[in-house]
């Protein structure tokens, strides 16, 4: 038996991406331990989105080399979007043995077995197909509650600031049967909650071979719905271009289906939008949140924005705060814009917001969030929710935290429930983050 360590940045992606290589290493006896010096391989599942992950993930390669100066056995690996974009400078320049991106995995015991020989070994290739079929995740680090399954891999649409479709190379839709077998899996092992996940979900579409038959997003998860019906569904990420009416039916006609959508934005304005390459209006998203709130009236709404976009004016950046104040956010990912070497903005759009700018920007937005999470939170107080329970709260062992099928965290005293449970909570009082209540 070895041991293997495994360290995971970046999305939920990579997330469910460990778990599969943590079943691909058990395979090659494997273990996966919690303890860094107890480690025979080290693997670090990396992202490149913006300028500062990568910055975190070198300075852990540091320190990775330091446990290996004292171990001299230790091999250290590099997986990922990082592995992707930065290939070969890893073992160059980083110490690292082994680097594999996010297409390789299958590859893993031989690029492992390849090191007793060898001083490192990369794979980087990317595929058009690869979507692990067949290989059923080791869960990791879970409550044993949230599982994710994915459904897509890769990315098609090439927002000029992105370096996803780089790294994890084209879309490609995972075969429902597979998705469907997983999601039994967890129901199997009592997760009470899975997320289905790809860059853009909505864009899901598989043709049966011998049939010809299409299974859209919408269809997808109706069935996912009925195959784990005592399960609660959530997705990740939905695309406003493709957020579709027929996606928001099947919410609304299933219950498990939770109430609420990542619809991330990015910029209010239209000039920034086109720039930006995402394909939509501003007065095309408004029109999904209007539908969003006419098919689904109890949904909640998250989003991503940044600001700092080259050629970004305060007007520019004065639409995004009106737009946030228009769509009433319940939580948003805010970042400041950072160039990513080989897209599109970097080759053809100069960085051009100086960082003091894109730094009070960005507190604004924060700012304003912060005022429209609270105020979506208020509007909660005296309603009663279904809360799961995910575990103790982090300020008391007498309290309960969970998420309503809103999103929301809520806080609730224990009394004789356990992690697992469907609580259902009356709101007595809210932060801006959090809900707390009374057990009715
Ligand atoms: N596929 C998802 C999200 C991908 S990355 C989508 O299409 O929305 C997650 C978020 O990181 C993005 O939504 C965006 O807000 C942010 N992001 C991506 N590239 C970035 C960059 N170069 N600089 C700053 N933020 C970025
Ligand atoms: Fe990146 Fe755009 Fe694809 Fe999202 S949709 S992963 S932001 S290129
Ligand atoms: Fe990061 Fe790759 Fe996800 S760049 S956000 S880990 S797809």
């Amino acid at each position: 038996m070895q041991k293997l360590y495994i360290e995971t940045y970046g999305c939920q992606m990579n997330v469910a991406d460990s778990e599969t290589v943590a079943s691909i290493l058990a395979e090659e006896n494997y273990v996966v331990c919690q303890e860094m010096k107890e480690a025979d391989l080290i693997l670090v599942n990396t992202c490149s989105v913006r300028e500062n992950a990568e910055n975190k993930i070198y300075r852990r390669l540091e320190i990775f080399r330091q446990a290996r100066r004292a171990k001299p056995e230790l091999k250290i690996g590099v997986i990922g979007c990082m592995a992707e974009r930065v290939q070969k400078d890893l073992i160059d320049n980083h110490g690292v043995n082994l680097v594999a991106g996010p297409d390789s995995y299958r590859k893993l015991p031989a690029l492992v077995n390849e090191l007793d020989f060898n001083e490192n070994s990369i794979d980087t290739k990317l595929s058009i197909e690869e979507t692990y079929s067949g290989i059923c995740p080791t869960r990791l680090e879970s409550n044993g509650i949230s599982g994710f399954v994915s459904i897509t891999r890769g990315c098609n649409n090439f927002c000029t600031y992105c370096i996803v479709p780089y790294t994890r190379g084209r879309e490609r839709s995972r075969d429902p049967e597979d998705i469907l077998l997983e999601c039994g899996d967890l129901a199997k092992r009592g997760y009470k909650e899975l997320t289905l996940l790809g860059q853009n979900v909505n864009s899901y579409i598989w043709e049966d071979k011998d049939s010809g038959q299409k299974t859209t997003f919408s269809s997808l998860m109706g069935l996912v719905a009925e195959t784990v019906p005592e399960m609660r569904i959530r997705f990740t990420t939905s695309h406003p271009k493709d957020m579709s009416d027929d996606t928001l039916r099947i919410m609304a006609s299933h219950e498990n289906i939770c109430k609420n959508i990542h619809l991330p934005v990015q910029s209010g304005s239209n000039k920034v939008l086109k720039s930006m390459n995402r394909k939509y209006t501003r007065e095309d998203y408004m029109n999904r949140i209007e539908a969003i709130r006419t098919i689904l009236p109890d949904c909640t709404i998250g989003t991503d924005i940044f600001c700092g976009f080259p050629a970004e004016t305060p007007e520019d950046h004065a639409e995004t705060l009106s737009l946030m104040k228009g769509v009433g956010f319940n939580s948003a990912f805010m970042f400041k814009y950072s160039e990513r070497p080989g897209t599109y903005a970097a080759k053809n759009l100069p960085d051009d917001i100086p960082e003091e700018v894109k730094g009070k920007r960005l507190q604004e937005i924060i700012d304003l969030q912060i005022k429209l999470s609270l105020k979506s939170n208020q509007d909660d107080i005296g309603q009663v929710y279904e809360v799961l329970a995910e575990g103790l709260s982090k300020k008391s062992d007498q309290e309960l935290f969970g998420r309503t099928s809103q999103n929301k965290v809520a806080v609730f005293p224990k009394l004789n429930y356990q992690a697992g449970d469907l609580v259902k909570v009356k709101i007595r009082d809210c932060t801006s983050a959090t809900l707390k209540g009374d057990v009715v």
